[in-house]
């Protein structure tokens, strides 16, 4: 059996008809960017959210940039962010002159808990970005409550979380400002990048909306009241997004039936393999990335048994060579770089069937009875 990473086939053949038609609609229209669509977009997020406000951008790094540009932060400023993440959440700081200060994460959900986040406040943190990761949320609770208390920025990182709530609030709301990504692979995906920032400031709204259109009104063209950027979303796009968004919780639901299925089907093989905890919050399975023992070997493995998997993430961020210049060597983030070394991410979508999972289950045993 061949057991893809993620199958767009599957995802997208269902709406391929739909798509032709608002190709068409477009550009019958020749409104391709910022029009109709998008402001329809975010409209439906603010709807689905309760979002005060929502901007498209052309990704969720864009939202991440724009928001933190937005909130002024810049060069002599900290802002806080985990060892353990995708590149974004520590690229956009650096890109604006600001320094990412890196605290390592729990070996468990691999996330940053507000204590070792509270415990690397300095008087030159001015933003904490909050990142929920694979199956995992941080408690955005308590770190608002945090960031209340000490007047820091918190930027929200729930990419891959739309749909996770704690409690009545959803994810991406507890902050003063949140992000979306509609990558093709995330929960809600798009046909390409883009991404959206919602947050309850009007302020930080308006200069969003300024910065992502290099820093116009959307009143006097050609007028910047800002140095903005080019981070606008594509109408095209935006419909796709907006199709699929009255599936997204049905989807979401699918994904945590898998990952639980999963757990059913690894049962017992506690001395080899661990998952991610997720703690009370209701999470979107959007990776099921496990800490697995031979983690190359099995990779391999499952790979010729045609189980493609991949690894998230290879390696902690503040030893990545973009970030050499921050000084950071092995040993400093001892849980990042175990979990960098151990994790092994498999197959989690909504179209995965049962037999697919049971499979990758059965030769993940065949592998561990074999080697150990
Ligand atoms: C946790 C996290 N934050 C941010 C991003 C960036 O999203 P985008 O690809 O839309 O820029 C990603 C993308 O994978 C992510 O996983």
């Amino acid at each position: 059996m061949q057991v893809p990473f993620f199958n767009f086939k599957r995802r997208i053949g269902s709406q391929l008809e739909s798509l032709w038609h608002s190709i068409e609609e477009v550009v019958d229209s020749g409104e391709f960017i910022l029009k109709k669509q998008v402001a329809g977009l975010e409209q439906d997020i603010c709807d689905y959210t309760g979002a005060k406000h929502c901007i498209a951008m052309a990704s969720a790094t864009g939202c991440m940039t724009l928001a933190l540009d937005a909130a002024g932060i810049g060069p002599g400023d900290e802002v806080i962010t985990p060892a353990f993440s995708y590149v974004s959440t520590a690229s956009v700081i650096a890109n604006l002159g600001a320094k990412p200060v890196f605290v390592d994460v729990d070996p468990e959900s691999y996330l940053a808990t507000p204590e070792a986040i509270k415990a690397a406040i300095t008087e030159k943190t001015r933003a904490i970005i909050g990142v929920h990761l694979f199956n995992a949320l941080v408690d955005m609770p308590a770190l608002a409550e945090l960031c209340r208390q000490k007047h820091i920025f918190l930027l929200e990182d729930s990419a891959t979380t739309l749909g996770g709530r704690y409690g009545a609030l959803n994810a991406g709301l507890a902050g003063d400002a949140g992000v979306y990504s509609f990558f093709p692979a995330k929960p809600l995906g798009g046909v390409g990048d883009g991404g959206v920032v919602v947050t309850d400031n009007d302020e930080l709204a308006t200069r969003c909306r300024m910065l992502r259109n290099h820093g116009q009104d959307g009143i006097h063209r050609f007028t910047h009241h800002l140095l903005g950027y080019n981070s606008r979303m594509d109408d095209i796009n935006a419909d796709f997004i907006r199709k699929g968004l009255p599936t997204l919780d049905s989807n979401n639901e699918q994904r945590r039936q898998i990952e639980h299925l999963y757990r059913e089907e690894l049962h017992g093989l506690d001395g080899y393999l661990s998952f991610q905890r997720a703690d009370r919050f209701q999470t979107v399975p959007y990776a099921l990335v496990l800490q697995v023992k031979g983690r190359d070997k099995l990779k391999q493995y499952l790979a010729d048994k045609g189980v493609a998997t991949k690894i998230y993430y290879p390696q902690p961020l503040p030893l990545q060579p973009a970030f050499a210049y921050l000084g950071h060597g092995q040993g400093d983030f001892p849980v990042a770089e175990t979990i960098a070394m151990h994790s092994l991410s498999l197959p989690i979508y909504p179209e995965l069937s049962a037999q697919e999972v049971i499979y990758v289950c059965q030769q993940i045993r065949a592998f561990y009875a074999a080697e150990y």
